[in-house]
Order: C-alpha cells, then structure tokens, then sequence
C-alpha cells in the first residue's frame, strides 16, 4: 500500500507521516529530507546554488538513503554519513527550495522515491507525492493549517531543536518556501483532485493521527 502525504510546510505532515506510518508498520519516506540531503551536499561542494548543471551532475553522484529506526525516528544518509541533524540546519532550509525547483533534480529524486516506496508498504510525505510521485497512490492526504499556525508549530519545532530564530524569521522562510514550492514549473505543490483535506489548525496530532488512521482502516 501507498499512502501520499502532501502539503506546504510547518502543516505537520512529517509528524502525522511517521506516527501513522509506526503504528501501521510501514516504512516513512521523509522526500524534504531527500531534496534537504542534497542541499547539503551543494553548500559543502561550494557549488553555487544558480549553477543548475553542476548540481545536476552532482545529484547524480550522491547517495541518499533514509533509515527507519525502531523507535519511530528516521536517519537520513548522505554518501554513507548520517546527516539527520545537519539537513535541519537554516541555511539548509534557506536555499532547498531553489534546489528542489531543478527539473533534472527532481527527476533523479522521484525515480528514488519510487524505487524505496515500491519496497514494502510505505507513507510519503512531500509536495508532489500524490500528483507526480505516486498519482496512483491507493490514499491521497493533502495536509494543511492557516499561516500564522504554521508559523506557530514551526517555530516551536525550531526552538525545541536548539535554534534560536525568531518568529520572524520563521515567518519569512515559510512565506518564501510557499511561494517558490506552489509556483515552480516542475510539479508545483498542489492538492491532487482525489486527495483527501485536512485543516489541521485546530486539530491535535493524535485527532489528525486519528483522521488519518480512519481512512486507511
Ligand atoms: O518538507 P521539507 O520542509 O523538509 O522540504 C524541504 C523542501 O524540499 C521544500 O521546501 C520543498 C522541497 N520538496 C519538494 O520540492 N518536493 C518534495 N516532495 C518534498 C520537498
């Protein structure tokens, strides 16, 4: 089974995506952390972040696997290395989205996607799973929350892993990262026709775990 969480960030996807994917016993494919992954690898590369082509040719070179711990948290891999700390850095976040918009990127990345979503059973959460990565996808969630909530839990998330940014700040990199993610060419963010919605702004994690759990059921 294949189950596509999309949606823009600080929603809460990737918490709802790995919670639901251990109770269910699936793998969880974190896809930002992939794009994030490869950001890193450009920025420790020193190649210049308008440079398409160079980042092309190293994105096919580089090895990204992600591992599922049994206490539900994931390791992202990078070449071998474990970068699951790295990639949440904010120069990470600051310049992925320009990575992430590279047609050829995408490309190297989708076919990785499927490949590890084929393996077993699997939740994916991104902004193109259920238009482009898996449009056959056996459920569709589009997962969202108002702005200023959005801002709100991600900012929480920040602090709480010993970042010291403003709300600001925050506020600034999501309102930046929504616009390139919904207006890019290639596999813009969008809610696929038969995906189900969720306004999560008002709803704990347990009741959107709940939803969510309720459909696959
Ligand atoms: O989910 P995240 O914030 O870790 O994702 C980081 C960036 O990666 C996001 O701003 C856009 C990009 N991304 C993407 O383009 N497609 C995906 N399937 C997942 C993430």
């Amino acid at each position: 089974m294949i189950v596509a969480i999309d949606g823009p960030a600080g929603a809460g996807k990737s918490t709802i995506a790995k919670i639901t994917a251990q109770k269910m016993g699936f793998l969880y494919i974190d896809t930002g952390a992939m794009y994030r992954a490869l950001t890193l690898k450009v920025l420790e590369s020193k190649v210049d972040i308008h440079n398409s082509q160079r980042i092309i040719e190293l994105a096919l070179i580089t090895s990204i696997d992600l591992v599922n711990e049994p206490d539900g948290t994931l390791k992202v891999f990078l070449d071998g290395r474990d970068v699951s700390s790295a990639i949440r850095q904010p120069f990470i976040t600051k310049v992925v989205s320009d990575i992430a918009k590279i047609k050829e990127v995408r490309e190297v990345m989708v076919k990785l996607q499927r490949r590890m979503g084929k393996t077993r059973d699997s939740i994916l959460d991104g902004r193109d799973i259920g238009t482009v990565v898996f449009p056959d996808a056996d459920k569709k969630f589009f997962i969202d929350a108002n702005p200023e909530e959005r801002v709100k839990r991600r900012h929480k998330e920040l602090i709480g892993l010993g970042q010291d940014v403003s709300r600001d700040d925050v506020k600034a990199d999501l309102t930046n990262r929504d616009k390139i993610d919904t207006t890019r060419e290639v596999a813009p963010l969008k809610k696929a026709d038969d995906a189900i919605y969720i306004d999560t702004t008002d709803l704990s994690i347990n009741q959107v775990v709940n939803k969510v759990m309720g459909y696959l059921r």
